[in-house]
């Protein structure tokens, strides 16, 4: 453990699957932090979307007038988890933490993610957890919109494919039923969304520090991480 009264707040930035809530989770830990993963949010929210049809699973068209209508009534919380030693997103008190990861979610979240009001609520959701400091959070914009004044702001990449090959092999691991191929696509169609929408781009923040990890292992990467952290808070 890393121990220092001086608390920051960490934002981790970065394309999908390109390790950023590994990275996260383990410097959280190491300093005894909260961990909020933003992405779980936008996912929480693609899921309500989908299971009050407001969004239209082959086309991808949502009815913003009913999401509008009805976004009030989407709760979201993340309850630690001891047996699992992992946070665990809850949609209206029902833990969904695995269901936001299945295919049809992510298929869709790019689609939910680039509304402008479902962002303004994220996002004064993730200011409001992040009052106190001592957070690690991770996300798309969080160092550019919801913490521009974070302490560290890191922004992580990786190749498509090696992004594509890690993914795969965790919802294998899962007993998910996916081709990589689909993953390939779905990866590099979800970094062209996030890159291209109107609404918070994808975008390194001019003052964060830059990691691809194509060719670095966990432990390079914590390493290179609690060095940055150490510069901070001494
Ligand atoms: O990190 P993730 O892949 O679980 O995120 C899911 C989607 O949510 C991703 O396609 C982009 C979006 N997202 C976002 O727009 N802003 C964030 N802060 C986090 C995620």
């Amino acid at each position: 453990m890393i121990k220092s009264d001086n608390k920051i707040i960490i934002a981790i930035d970065g394309y999908s699957s390109s390790g950023k809530s590994t990275l996260a989770k383990e410097i959280a830990k190491l300093l005894d932090y909260k961990y909020i993963d933003s992405g779980a949010m936008y996912r929480a929210v693609t899921l309500f979307a989908l299971k009050n049809t407001i969004i239209n699973q082959k086309n991808h068209e949502v009815d913003e007038k009913k999401l509008q209508n009805l976004i009030d009534q989407i709760h979201i919380n993340f309850k630690y988890n001891p047996e699992k030693k992992n946070q665990e997103t809850y949609l209206n008190n029902e833990n969904v933490e695995s269901e936001i990861r299945n295919m049809k979610v992510s298929d869709n979240v790019s689609f939910i993610s680039k509304i402008g009001f479902v962002r303004k609520k994220m996002v004064s959701f993730q200011q409001e957890m992040g009052n106190e400091k001592g957070i690690v959070m991770d996300g798309r914009d969080i160092g550019t919109v919801v913490f521009p004044n974070a302490e560290l702001k890191v922004f992580m990449n990786a190749k498509a494919e090696v992004r594509a090959e890690r993914r795969y092999q965790e919802l294998k691991g899962n007993n998910v039923d996916v081709s990589y191929d689909e993953i390939l696509q779905n990866v590099k169609k979800r970094d062209h969304i996030d890159e291209t929408r109107d609404e918070s781009p994808l975008k390194k923040a001019h003052d964060s520090v830059e990691l691809d990890n194509s060719n670095m292992n966990r432990q390079e990467q914590l390493d290179w991480i609690i060095g940055l952290v150490k510069e901070r808070i001494n």
